[in-house]
């Protein structure tokens, strides 16, 4: 390759990227589109063969790296510039006042400042850090100062800028809220629903939960966006920023690219707060984000470090004016049970239809029996129903005040309601469940779960085809779903050649899922898709998960014991091993692809890399983690290993003081090929 043309491409590339970072600033940003979808499609695609010719050329900021990366092991823990502070409430406009009384005894003139209004937006803080205006970093909140690298899941969120616009600080992080909007939320849980999978409660949980997957791929599936308001400076750099109001700092985000919520508003006094608190309240469910209120922010900075912080957590220059929960009465008509997936029986309130917030609710969820126990409900009592941001209301109390006398103690089911077996108490959970494997109400929702989209992601099986193959006997369990022919689905109501067909190749495809899919799929209580990820990619085979106890599971970071016991339990079951024989004799895939060595030699060993070293810290990660290690950024007492190259740091002086294994490159392949010596 000539200098010359890896020159050509570095410029052509660096143009690229420029074009690429303006549109999606003036798409997200400045919501004024100036190229087409087919443009940037074009120019994205020359980008990236530009990079896959040239891989030395590719910058941390590039657009490429937004899809794509690899799935993580696991996510490290990261410290954050200066903690990310939580707020203090209120939830009335007295309250809203006493804030302001308390204020002024410290600093005198903070009633005269002013505030800025923002909307509480519902959602996950995250901490992006920018090193020369280039996102490096994104992280979750964790508990304020130290949070969990996110980076890879944040990069898939097109409006977040991955290299801010003009001159900025050197070194900084941007605060904000990564949330779901309401359009995408309400998308992700019809298509949960209709796969079975279990729906999020809200916005919230379905944006948090998106954020901490370890395959980037199914977060950037989510519709996740990010709204900026705060920024914090490296303190060791001096730098500071010039602003005097915090509406010029939101003004400020938005000139860097970053996507800030255009509805706030400087406002004179907190009568101005409270008026648009009042609108935002009115207008809540126009907006295509969820609020639980509005934040009031002491408009002058200069005040803030002199107002200071309560307990190192709560600011005294901003408050959450919350919103009063949407509350309404109906009456209980009757207690139902739902078999879930994993036989777990699913207490829920069916109500006389009564509209909350707009949204005529006839069903309720009761969460357990013991909480209907605690709570005293019984069928014909009128009770109190609550949709606070929540998808799915909530049967608060009852109003012991207007029974008659007559209404029944409510006795939770014996026998399951779908299958008449008596029912199972663990002493250490509050769950109820049916032990019988194949209660007809566990397997029809072990079937729409197995299909499910991020289980096998088994197009064209629904709720409605899971029953209609179990009614008519051509299934009785997930094994047989791979001996099915397009003949016999057509003989089911519904079904032509063409839909048969389709499903049958469907089925046929999902034989090539990875071994975390399978084993998210199988429904094992407590396994979830991130336990399901962790589990795939430190065994690999599903021969190796087999051969493992319940202590093996226990000991794989971020895999608990109830998750290592429920899944020991489950393998342990002669049943399920001879489902699982079955599915592999029908041509499943039982193994993960991670580029992986032969052997897991380093299992449950974690490891420090410190220096510079003959191959790249990347290299080195993979490595490690290739061979069922982990990688963490940080010397603790439950480092194994740290390994140090030229000019270590402080890492090194850590490491020694703890007493910890100290071993260059050479030692860590050999470590690699053998695995630790046995004493
Ligand atoms: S200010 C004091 N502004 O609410 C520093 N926070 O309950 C807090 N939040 O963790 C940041 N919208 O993630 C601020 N406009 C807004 C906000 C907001 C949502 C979140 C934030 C914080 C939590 C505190």
């Amino acid at each position: 390759m000539s200098t010359a043309s890896i020159t050509d491409a570095m410029q052509r590339a660096e143009e690229l990227r420029r074009m690429l970072h303006d549109a999606n600033y003036e798409y997200y940003v400045l919501d004024a589109p100036t190229l087409s979808d087919e443009e940037y499609d074009r120019l994205f695609r020359e980008l990236k063969a530009l990079e896959s010719a040239h891989p030395e050329i590719v910058t941390p900021d590039s657009p490429t790296l937004r899809v794509g990366a690899e799935p993580a092991t696991q996510f490290e823990k990261v410290s954050h510039l200066s903690p990310l502070l939580s707020l203090d409430n209120a939830f009335s406009p007295d309250e809203l006042r006493a804030w302001e009384d308390r204020n002024a005894r410290v600093v005198r003139e903070v009633r005269e400042g002013g505030y800025v209004a923002e909307m509480k937006i519902d959602g996950a803080a995250v901490s992006l850090l920018y090193e020369g205006g280039v996102l490096v970093r994104g992280a979750t909140r964790g508990n304020g100062r130290i949070g969990e690298d996110v980076t890879q899941n944040l990069r898939t969120i097109r409006e977040i800028p991955l290299r801010l616009r003009g001159k900025v600080p050197s070194r900084m992080e941007i605060r904000g809220e990564v949330y779901m909007s309401q359009s995408g939320f309400r998308e992700l849980n019809e298509r949960r629903a209709a796969a079975g999978e279990p729906v999020y409660a809200n916005p919230r949980n379905a944006a948090a939960g998106a954020l901490r997957q370890l395959d980037p791929r199914l977060t950037a599936e989510r519709p996740l966006r990010f709204f900026g308001f705060q920024a914090a400076l490296d303190p060791d750099t001096g730098e500071r920023l010039a602003f005097e109001r915090q509406s010029e700092l939101l003004a400020a985000l938005a000139d860097w690219g970053v996507p800030v919520n255009q509805r706030h508003r400087a406002c004179k006094d907190l009568e101005d707060v409270i008026g648009f608190a009042d609108e935002a309240y009115r207008d809540r469910f126009d907006l295509d984000y969820g609020i639980d209120g509005v934040v009031a922010k002491v408009e002058p900075l200069r005040l803030w470090p002199e107002l200071g912080i309560i307990g190192e957590r709560e600011p005294r220059w901003a408050i959450a004016y919350k919103f009063p929960p949407d509350l309404a009465t109906s009456t209980l008509l009757s207690i139902e049970v739902n078999v879930g997936r994993t036989g777990t029986l699913n207490p829920y309130a069916v109500l006389e239809p009564v509209v909350i917030s707009g949204v005529t609710v006839r069903q309720a969820t009761l969460h357990n029996f013991e909480d209907i126990a605690r709570k005293d409900l019984r069928v014909g009592d009128r009770v109190l129903v609550k949709r606070a941001g929540e998808v799915i209301p909530q049967v608060v109390a009852p109003i012991p005040e207007r029974r008659t006398g007559k209404e029944p103690v409510y006795r939770p089911p014996d026998s399951c309601p779908a299958c008449g077996t008596a029912v199972e108490r663990p002493a250490d959970e509050v769950a109820v469940y049916c032990p019988n494997g194949s209660c007809p109400g566990r397997l029809f929702w072990g079937l729409v779960h197995f299909a499910g989209r991020e289980a096998m992601d088994i197009r064209g099986l629904g709720e409605r085809t899971a029953q209609q193959l179990l009614d008519s006997g051509l299934v009785r369990d997930v094994a047989d779903l791979y001996g099915l022919t397009a003949e016999q689905l057509q003989t089911l109501e519904g079904f032509a050649a063409l839909s048969a067909t389709n499903l049958v190749d469907a089925i046929a495809a999902s034989r090539a899922q990875p071994l975390s899919r399978l084993l998210f799929a199988l429904g094992v209580r407590h396994v979830g898709t991130h336990a399901a990820q962790v589990l795939a990619r430190t065994f690999v085979t599903m021969d190796a998960l087999l051969d493992a106890g319940e202590d093996a599971f226990a000991a794989v970071h971020g895999i608990g014991e109830t998750t290592g016991h429920a899944l020991a339990a489950y393998l342990g079951e002669p049943k399920n091993r001879d489902l699982i024989a079955r599915l592999a004799a029908a041509g499943v895939n039982m193994t993960e692809p991670v580029e992986r060595a032969d052997r897991v030699t380093l299992a449950g060993l974690s490891f420090v890399i410190t220096g510079t070293h003959g191959m790249s810290r990347k290299d080195m990660t993979s490595l490690i983690e290739r061979h069922g290690g982990r990688v963490t950024g940080s010397v603790s007492g439950s480092t194994d290993y740290v390994v140090a190259g030229e000019s270590p740091g402080s890492k090194l002086d850590r490491a020694r003081e703890l007493g910890i294994a100290v071993i260059d490159e050479a030692a860590l392949r050999q470590l690699a090929e053998t695995g630790p010596a046995v004493e």
